[in-house]
């Protein structure tokens, strides 16, 4: 098993994992094109040539940036994988130099394991909230807000 950089190649089997959970209401569907544009932002998860695994940061705002995007395949869950893609998104994120880093998440107790809190949404700049204006779920949205400072 392997965490990597994303490459164009994999968009498709990202995607793939995305709509999976996505369908079964465990996180916001994300499209293709939306994946290709953001390619640099993900990390994989990879079993010999399978990717059963993904995260990917995306900065916000100055000293903010977002999990997104975090699915692990169910025949991997509860191995400590999706501990292992938040940590190297936070390494990511520290090496930009952003040390507050935040979740909008369907799974909160998740992210509270990892040392996450969670925090009143107002909290989170306009900016992040005014795309949420855009998602069919706008009304009815369970996202959590979660937050971590990194040392
Ligand atoms: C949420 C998800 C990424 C967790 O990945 P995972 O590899 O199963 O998690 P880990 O094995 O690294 O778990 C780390 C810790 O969190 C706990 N945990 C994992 N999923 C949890 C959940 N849904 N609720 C509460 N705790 C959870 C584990 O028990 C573990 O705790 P421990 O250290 O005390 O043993 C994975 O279940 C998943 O892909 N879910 C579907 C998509 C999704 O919900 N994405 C989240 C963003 S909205």
């Amino acid at each position: 098993m392997n965490i990597r950089p994303a490459r164009v190649m994999d968009v498709k089997e990202i995607h793939k994992l995305v709509e999976y959970h996505a369908n079964n209401k465990e996180m916001l569907h994300r499209s293709l094109s939306a994946i290709y544009e953001n390619i640099q932002e993900f990390v994989v998860l990879e079993s010999e040539d399978n990717i059963v695994g993904c995260g990917a940061l995306h900065v916000s705002w100055e000293n903010l940036a977002e999990i997104k995007a975090l699915a692990v395949s169910d025949k991997y869950k509860g191995q400590g994988f999706g501990r292992k893609i938040v940590k190297i998104l936070q390494d990511n994120a520290k090496n930009l130099g952003v040390s507050r880093v935040f979740a909008l998440s369907f799974k909160p107790k998740f992210f509270i394991k990892l040392g996450y809190e969670i925090i009143p949404k107002e909290t989170l700049p306009h900016k992040i909230w005014s795309e949420c204006i855009n998602c069919h779920l706008f009304s009815e949205c369970g996202e959590v807000p979660l937050l971590i400072t990194l040392k």
